[in-house]
Order: C-alpha cells, then sequence, then structure tokens
C-alpha cells in the first residue's frame, strides 16, 4: 500500500490492480479529501457511504460547469458546444426535470421488458460466432458489442449503419488522441441528427421515434436534444453493462464456490437476478460517478469542500462501506441490497438500470447455459484492469469457451 493516503496520491499501481483496498484504507482515515487525478488536475474523493449517499440529493452539488458563474454571468446556452451540453448527465433543475420528464415516457418498462428475447438472441449468435476451443477475449468479442448491438436495436439504429456507429463510439471512449475523439463525437452527433430527421419521417417503433414523439404539457424535445440523448444513451449504457459482464464472469473464475451457486441456481431453473443485483454491489461497473462541481462551499463527512471545487462520489467505496454492509467484499446474494448505489441515488439515478440488469442478467445466463465450463485462457494474475477512475473494467479476459 502506498506510503500516505491520507494526503499523498490515490490513483498509483496499486489502486489499478484492486482500488478496493485503497478506497477501504481511505475510506478510514480520510473519507473526504482531495485527490490529484492521473491525466491532470484533482477532484474531492468521497468514499463512506453516508457521505456519498447524502451528497448524490444535495443541490449544491451541480452537474453542469455553469453553476460555477455567478448567476449574472451564466450563458444560456451550456458551456459544452454541440448537442453534448445537452445530455442529462450534464444537466441540472429545472433543465434536468424537464429533460428526464420527457424521456421517460419513451424510454419505459414496458419497452425494456420487450427486449428480452432480442437480447437472447444477440447475446446467443455473438456465441455461436467464437470458436469453442480457441482462447477468445469475452470483453472485446461478448461483453462490449452486446450491449453495442442492444442499444442500437433500442434506439433505432438500421442494420448497416451499426459498424459505423460503434467506430465512433469506440473511439470517444477508448484511448484515442483528443481530436480523433472529437471528430468521432461529431460525426455521431451528425448522423444521429440525421436519422431523427428520418425518424420524423417515417416513425417506427423504436426510441428515437419515441422521443420525437414525447409530450408533457405541450412541450417536445428539440432536435438537438434528442441527438443528446442518443449519444447520453450510448456513452452511458455500453461499457458500464460491459463491466457487469466481464467483472461477474471474473468473479465466478476465481471464486470455484461462487460459481457452484450460480450454476445450481440455473440448474434449478432460477433465474439469476438476485445474484446480479448483488454483482452490481460487489462490483461497482462504475467504481467513480461522473464529476459534480461545488457551487458553494459544502460541508461533507466534516470536512468543507470550497466552492468551485470538483466532487467525485466513489460508488465502489460505498458499495462496499462495512457501516451499510457487512462483510462488504463477500459476494452474498441473500443480503439486504437495498440502497446499494451502483446505479447512483437520487435525480440522476440510472436512466437505464432495469435494462442494465436485464442485459446483465441475459448476458451470464446465455454464457452459462451454453458454456458452462468456460474456462480462464492465462493465469488469472495476467487478467488486469483499465487505468480508468470512471470505470472498473477488465482490459481483457481471455477464455476459452469449452475446455
Ligand atoms: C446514469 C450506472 C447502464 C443510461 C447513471 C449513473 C450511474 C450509472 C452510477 C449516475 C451517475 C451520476 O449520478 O453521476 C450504470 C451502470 C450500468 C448502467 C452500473 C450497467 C451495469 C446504463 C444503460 C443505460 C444507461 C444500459 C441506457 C441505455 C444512463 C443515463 C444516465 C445514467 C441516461 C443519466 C441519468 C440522468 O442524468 O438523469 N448510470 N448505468 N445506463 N445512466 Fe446508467
Amino acid at each position: 500500500m502506498t506510503a500516505d493516503l491520507a494526503t499523498g496520491p490515490v490513483f498509483t499501481d496499486d489502486y489499478w490492480v484492486d482500488p478496493y483496498a485503497t478506497l477501504s484504507r481511505l475510506r478510514e482515515i480520510a473519507p473526504v479529501r482531495e485527490v490529484d487525478l492521473p491525466d491532470g488536475g484533482s477532484t474531492w474523493l468521497v468514499t463512506r457511504y453516508a457521505d456519498v449517499r447524502a451528497a448524490f440529493t444535495d443541490p449544491r452539488l451541480a452537474k453542469d460547469p455553469r453553476a460555477l458563474l455567478p448567476e449574472a454571468e451564466r450563458p444560456a446556452e451550456p458551456l459544452i458546444p454541440g448537442p453534448s451540453g445537452h445530455m442529462l448527465l450534464l444537466n441540472d433543475p429545472p433543465v434536468h426535470t424537464r429533460l428526464r420528464k420527457l424521456v421517460v415516457q419513451a424510454f419505459t418498462v414496458r419497452r425494456v421488458a420487450a427486449m428480452r428475447p432480442r437480447i437472447e438472441q444477440i447475446a446467443s449468435s455473438l456465441l455461436d460466432a467464437l470458436p469453442p476451443d480457441q482462447p477468445v477475449d469475452l470483453v472485446a468479442t461478448y461483453a462490449v458489442p452486446l450491449p453495442m448491438a442492444v442499444i442500437c436495436e433500442l434506439l433505432g439504429v438500421p442494420p448497416v449503419d451499426r459498424e459505423a456507429f460503434a467506430t465512433w463510439s469506440n473511439t470517444m471512449i477508448d484511448s484515442s488522441p483528443q481530436a480523433a475523439k472529437e471528430q468521432a463525437s461529431a460525426s455521431l452527433a451528425a448522423y444521429l441528427a440525421e436519422l431523427v430527421e428520418a425518424k420524423r419521417a417515417e416513425p417506427d417503433d423504436a426510441l428515437l421515434s419515441g422521443l420525437v414523439v414525447a409530450s408533457e404539457d405541450g412541450d417536445r424535445l428539440s432536435d438537438t436534444e434528442i441527438v443528446a440523448m442518443g449519444m447520453i444513451l450510448l456513452i452511458a449504457g455500453h461499457e458500464t453493462t460491459a463491466n457487469l459482464v466481464t467483472n461477474s464472469v471474473f468473479a465466478l473464475l476465481r471464486d470455484p464456490d461462487l460459481r457452484a451457486r450460480v450454476v445450481a441456481t440455473r440448474a434449478a431453473g432460477e433465474p439469476l437476478a438476485p445474484l446480479v443485483e448483488e454483482f452490481l454491489r460487489w462490483g461497482s461497473p462504475v467504481s467513480n460517478a461522473p464529476a459534480r462541481f461545488a457551487a458553494v462551499d459544502v460541508e461533507l463527512g466534516g470536512v468543507t469542500i470550497p466552492a468551485g471545487a470538483t466532487v467525485t462520489l466513489s460508488l465502489a467505496a460505498a458499495n462496499r462501506d462495512p457501516a451499510r454492509f457487512d462483510a462488504p467484499e463477500l459476494h452474498d446474494a441473500d443480503r439486504d441490497l437495498s440502497g446499494h448505489l451502483a446505479f447512483g441515488h437520487g435525480i440522476h439515478f440510472c436512466l437505464g438500470a432495469s435494462l442494465a440488469r436485464l442485459e446483465g442478467e441475459v448476458a451470464l445466463e446465455t454464457l452459462l447455459d451454453q458454456y458452462p465450463d468456460l474456462e480462464p485462457a492465462v493465469g488469472l494474475d495476467e487478467v488486469v484492469y483499465r487505468h480508468s477512475v470512471l470505470i472498473h473494467a477488465l482490459a481483457g479476459l481471455p477464455v476459452r469457451l469449452r475446455p
């Protein structure tokens, strides 16, 4: 463990190997402290369950960077140019309230539940394309393409365009240079704008058409807002879900007892939903919620976060706080999981939670039903995590599906 976690660096090699050891020490000795970020800059990292939960509903912690400007100097348009500034996760009430009310009309429980058979088909066809007896990387061949295909299907992206759509999306989130990321984001936005036009002319049953017609007291989403919604759904729903799947499979490969429990649950014909819910708490696919800004001085856990500071709520730390979850490092699907924070809390609570749960469940069920004996294709200590503050993501997970 690094020398001094009370004041020293947090995102060190130790953190990338096992964030939980670092986070648990931090929670004890410096539960609210400013830390340097690996790419420069700093943030106030909050690690106790009670503080994280309280911060999620504190209106003084804003998502829109305009909150940092004196009220008279705030521009009418978002500081971030293009459609991105209109994304749900970058807005506060009342703008956020309005956008969220309109999107929930189209992103309904019924629409999500109706996707189960398609998600099962997509999962099976991805697996069918893989050689069962050769090493394959489960991240690149299954966990990432599955949610990507589901989002395309959900939004109504025509099959011929899906490859380009996936390429832009991957460039936006991989380690490409900043200029390439911006170019990909602009191409994606331009593509979505055209698609919205097309859906307006010829509506279908998919979500983009649903967003075009959604209305609340005569109010509707503008085309720019619909494009922003498409972008946030893609960004928020892609790698996150992939991590739920791969972190869970990795846990099963490392823990034979847990694996036996999962296999027994399937053999008894029971759904994996409760196990997946505990995987969400235990593995926190989003380790740290995307930044918030302190609009004024904010006291949290006895520490004053100064106005203007960036604040990061650690879901990984909160979800393993022994003050809320007994023996938090154990995967125990029978525990009381209410209030776990894997999907956040408050007004920005994950819009796609029910879809993510469904995808996680189907991905694991399909994989384990088809390949109950899958095994790692490398030593387990060779499997490494990406150096991402935001997500807890394996760089790759080489497996052999059928030994
Ligand atoms: C928000 C986690 C999958 C769409 C969030 C937040 C978290 C989260 C923690 C809140 C962030 C904050 O308050 O700063 C996850 C996890 C997922 C997942 C762990 C998978 C296991 C999805 C999926 C979709 C989605 C599949 C949609 C296709 C969104 C959207 C928001 C959001 C639109 C912003 C909501 C708002 O600002 O009102 N998610 N997410 N997420 N998520 Fe998810």
